[in-house]
């Protein structure tokens, strides 16, 4: 698939199928991660790979959008780490380039993958350090469930010419 057909096509995935997935995917999935842009070449981030059934059907108890963990092969959960971050305030921002770019490997290599929402919600982020045993520098971003999608869904055209602007405003 070519990166424009990837991203285009690409819709978050919540329904998944029993078929288990591979480390080398989850391991590309992560090499995609990484390969994201950060400032300053910071790369603030840690990766937690969650394949225990106990921990995947733990967290939906308290993250109200995560039910489809249950069904879930594996997550990954993007974490920053606080001593890394070079550029103050930017530690976010690298985490969300390399979530996108988690979902649209996930995408691109047959997967059904979404974003769920951990930072900045608090009580997300305490639970997570709690279940995860995560150590104070750690804070949890960004939580995506992955598996071979059970459920197929169209991707429109979301481009919106009302929001492009030329040179100035209005
Ligand atoms: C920051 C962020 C947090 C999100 N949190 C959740 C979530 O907790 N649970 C969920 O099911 N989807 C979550 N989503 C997915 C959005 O609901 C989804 O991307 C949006 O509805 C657009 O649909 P699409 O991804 O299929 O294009 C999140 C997306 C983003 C970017």
């Amino acid at each position: 698939m070519d990166a424009l057909t990837t991203i285009f096509s690409r819709r978050s995935i919540r329904l998944y199928t029993a078929k288990s997935v591979s480390r080398e995917m989850v391991n590309e999935i992560l090499r995609a991660a990484m390969s994201a842009p950060s400032a300053g070449n910071e790369r603030p981030w840690h990766f937690i790979v969650l394949t225990d059934r106990a921990i995947l059907d733990a967290i939906p108890k308290f993250h109200p959008y995560s039910a489809m963990l249950k069904h879930a092969q594996a997550a990954i959960l993007v974490c920053g780490d606080m001593t890394l971050e070079k550029q103050k305030g930017y530690w976010t921002l690298d985490c969300a380039a390399a979530t996108e770019n988690m979902l649209l490997a996930a995408h691109a290599k047959g997967l059904g993958a979404v974003w769920c929402g951990v930072y900045p919600t608090e009580d997300r982020v305490a639970n997570l350090k709690r279940l995860l045993n995560l150590p104070e520098h750690i804070v949890p971003f960004s939580l995506v469930p992955l598996g071979f999608p059970a459920e197929e869904k169209q991707a429109p055209d979301r481009f919106d010419g009302s929001r492009v602007h030329e040179n100035r405003w209005p």
